[in-house]
């Protein structure tokens, strides 16, 4: 009943306290009513008896030779948590999909047990750190999603550049030896997604990708070089990662060819030049990263007129100017920060200094006014999150007063009503 007067008015608080007037009494005299069960979530079909197992024989010794127990049927919906997924062949069915989580140290593949699974189409290795083998050629064949996190300890790009059949390809958190990422690419001609993330990946974007990527993820690696047109030319990309490496340049203006883009991320790299205007053409953006680079010139005003945007970081630049942006579209954003740009400046008479936006207001010529020395705090601590939290913690502020004032109210007259009901509860008890 308290939740209510946090967001709302008061007159909609006045009718929940009407509709509590009157039901009331029907809740104190009903209590005893039973409560109706809740709902159970939808009943899964009787699973048929898994007496023994329907997986081929060759397999479910593979199986356990990989430490995977088999005392359940593998095939069986729940046996582990997904971890097994089978066809419906007959007499025996094979399996399409496999995860191996958590290996034990102990654990080897082995290119006989490989062999038997090439019937394989998924295989997810996560906290595995087996030693990698050569794959057996049905199984590099028959692959078409490979994850890799945290597992196989280390890979070469020689050894993952056989899997050629993949449209969905992910190794994070592995050292990934190779000397650039074409190495690893270059007969991949099916790609869909591509992650190759904290692997230490040394080397340049490559100058050729096959046109089927809608996802690229290489973010903390050590690619060095500019944004090749190889990446601008991918038309139905939806998310580019290319932050934390070490590329540098000025972005193509030809970025605004990439009209399917969701999310772009630059950030933590040593890219210069303007924010490029084309990007005023990527109308679907929902996260902008930018932060920590040099770029520099003054935030392009078309980005207060992206309405998908919802993350929004320019912070650690050396951009400049009057920033462009009014109160609803900041609030409207959940994560902004331009903090850490030291000649960027904002419009006293357009936001509020309330906003925290880690950078000073502006004099009458629209440069950096002398930073109030409270304001400078935050304006030099550079601190990412600080200033995304300010903007949301400020948001609270701002309704917090009203919403005392409607919190009071309601108290007061819930006190009210008690001793209404009260009065006719005793009233009832005394008639009786
Ligand atoms: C198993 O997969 C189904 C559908 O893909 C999913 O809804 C469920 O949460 C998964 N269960 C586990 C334990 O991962
Ligand atoms: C693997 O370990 C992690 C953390 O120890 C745990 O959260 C996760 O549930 C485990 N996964 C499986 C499939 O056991
Ligand atoms: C990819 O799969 C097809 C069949 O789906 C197969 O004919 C081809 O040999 C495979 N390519 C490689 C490189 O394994
Ligand atoms: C990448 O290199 C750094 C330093 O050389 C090292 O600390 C880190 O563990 C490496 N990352 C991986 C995934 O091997
Ligand atoms: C990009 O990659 C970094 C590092 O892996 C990650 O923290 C960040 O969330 C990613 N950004 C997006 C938008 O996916
Ligand atoms: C990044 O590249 C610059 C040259 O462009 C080089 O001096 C620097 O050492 C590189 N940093 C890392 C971490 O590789
Ligand atoms: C912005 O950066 C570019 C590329 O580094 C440089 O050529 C240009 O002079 C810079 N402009 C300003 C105003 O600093
Ligand atoms: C600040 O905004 C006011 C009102 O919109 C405008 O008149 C003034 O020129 C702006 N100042 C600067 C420095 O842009
Ligand atoms: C900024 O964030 C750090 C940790 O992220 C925290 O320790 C610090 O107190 C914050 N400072 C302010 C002013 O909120």
């Amino acid at each position: 009943m308290m939740r209510a007067p946090s967001e709302s008015a008061p007159p909609p608080t006045l009718a929940v306290l009407f509709i509590f007037i009157f039901l009331f009494p029907t809740i104190a005299t009903c209590q005893s009513k039973p409560q109706p069960p809740t709902p159970s979530p939808t009943s899964s079909p009787p699973s048929s008896p898994s007496s023994s197992s329907t997986l081929d024989p060759k397999q479910l010794r593979a199986l356990q030779s990989l430490n995977i127990p088999t005392s359940k049927d593998p095939c069986s919906k729940s046996a582990f948590h997904n971890a097994t997924t089978c066809d419906n062949s007959k007499p025996f069915r094979h399996l399409i999909s496999l995860t191996l989580s958590n290996c034990s140290s102990y654990v080897a593949l082995s290119f006989t047990a490989l062999q038997s699974l090439s019937t394989l189409q998924t295989l997810n290795l996560l906290n595995c750190p087996v030693t990698p083998i050569r794959f057996p050629p049905e199984l590099t064949s028959s692959l078409r999603t490979f994850t890799c996190i945290n597992s196989l300890r280390k890979v070469s790009g020689v050894w993952l550049s056989q899997l050629q059949n993949l449209t969905d390809l992910a190794v994070t958190n592995v050292q990934v030896k190779a000397s650039g990422p074409y190495v690893i690419l270059a007969h991949m001609d099916k790609l869909k997604t591509l992650t190759i993330s904290n692997a230490n990946l040394t080397g340049f974007l490559p100058g050729h990708l096959h046109s089927d990527l809608t996802h690229i993820d290489f973010s903390g690696n050590k690619l060095k070089g500019t944004i090749p047109s190889s990446i601008t030319m991918l038309s139905g990309l939806e998310s580019l990662n290319l932050s934390n490496n070490n590329l540098s340049g000025e972005v193509p203006a030809t970025i605004g060819d990439l009209t399917s883009l969701t999310t772009l991320s630059l950030a933590s790299n040593s890219f210069s030049g303007q924010i490029p205007g084309s990007i005023s053409s990527v109308s679907g953006l929902i996260h902008l990263d930018l932060s920590s680079n040099q770029f520099n010139g003054t935030i392009p005003k078309f980005i207060s007129q992206m309405k998908s945007l919802r993350h929004l970081n320019l912070a650690n630049n050396n951009l400049r100017g009057v920033l462009p942006f009014n109160q609803n579209f900041i609030k409207n954003l959940d994560v902004f920060n331009v903090g850490g740009n030291s000649n960027l400046c904002y419009n006293h008479s357009v936001l509020s200094s309330n906003l925290k936006l880690g950078i000073s207001p502006c004099d009458k010529y629209g440069m950096p006014a002398s930073p109030p020395s409270k304001d400078s705090s935050y304006a030099d601590d550079s601190s990412d999150y600080n200033d995304s939290d300010g903007s949301s913690n400020q948001k609270k502020g701002h309704h917090s007063g009203p919403n005392k004032f409607v919190l009071g109210v309601a108290i007061a007259l819930s006190s009210i009503v008690f001793l209404i009901v009260f009065m006719i509860m005793c009233a009832k008890c005394c008639c009786r």
